[in-house]
């Protein structure tokens, strides 16, 4: 799993170079899986219960399964979430980042930069003897003390050989309940964020989940291995790392 995890952390170093102006998601998409196929691994997503495309590229009010489209082109100031799965040698690492295209925008990085600590947020709880309640719980409250909200209608999930396997991990829970943590479990931790009100609805393509306020929407995800006594978390960038170690 750990080599599929830094080949999707090489992936988002590709990437990031092209999110610019310009460039259509559908061009992101086939680039992260020209990149993902060259170091030996599967876009998993492809094809995963009929998904059309090889990443989810989902822009400004979509929250989750953009499907990357020759027709969205980004423009400065669009917020765009990549969330990709890499399959190899039989398991899955999934990932997510969100990127502000272009020109800078106090509000939009500030909402990004609070959803992607609410990972490292709920990181902190993930530790042998722990229940998973301990880590929705600090998702939850670093969010919504922003003054944000969580979608309940997605969450993450263990992985490994399959990309989606027990349990669901909530990024609303209550501290104390839910499964204990046990040194070797393999999870998606993600949270999903909407500067608005937590409604969603799903377009008619099937995938595409907006918010219904049309408001932006932001999505940080690692894949992390559960140790004794913290975590190891497989998809983070080296650049991430000098900054979490
Ligand atoms: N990568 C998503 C997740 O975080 C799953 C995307 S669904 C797919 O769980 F159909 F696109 F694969
Ligand atoms: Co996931």
């Amino acid at each position: 799993m750990e080599e599929a995890g830094s080949l999707l952390a090489h992936v988002f170093d590709e990437l990031e170079p092209h999110i610019r102006p310009g460039v259509s998601t559908l061009t992101l998409s086939l680039l992260a899986e020209k990149i993902i196929s060259e170091g030996g691994g599967v876009a998993a997503e492809k094809g995963y219960a009929g998904y059309p495309a090889a990443i989810c590229a989902s822009v400004n009010e979509v929250l989750v399964h953009g499907i990357p489209s020759a027709k969205t082109i980004l423009k400065d100031g669009d917020v765009v979430s990549l969330d990709i799965v890499v399959k190899k040698n039989g398991y899955h690492a999934d990932a997510c980042r969100t990127y502000l295209v272009g020109i800078g925008n106090e509000e939009k990085e500030k909402f990004i930069a609070v959803t992607r600590q609410a990972f490292f947020e709920g990181l902190k709880m993930v530790k042998e003897g722990n229940h998973l309640g301990d880590v929705s719980a600090a998702i939850q409250s670093y969010v919504e003390g922003h003054g944000y909200s969580l979608t309940r209608e997605f969450s993450g999930h263990g992985i490994g050989r399959e990309m989606h396997e027990d349990p669901s991990i909530l990024n609303v829970g209550e501290k104390g309940t839910g499964p204990l943590l046990k040194e070797g479990m393999a999870l998606a931790i993600e949270p999903m964020v909407l500067m608005g009100s937590p409604a969603v609805r799903t377009l008619k393509d099937g995938w595409t989940t907006v918010s219904k306020d049309g408001k932006i929407t932001a999505h940080y995800e690692n894949t992390v291995i559960v140790t004794k006594d913290g975590a190891n978390v497989i998809t983070l960038q080296d650049k991430e790392r000098k900054v979490h170690e």
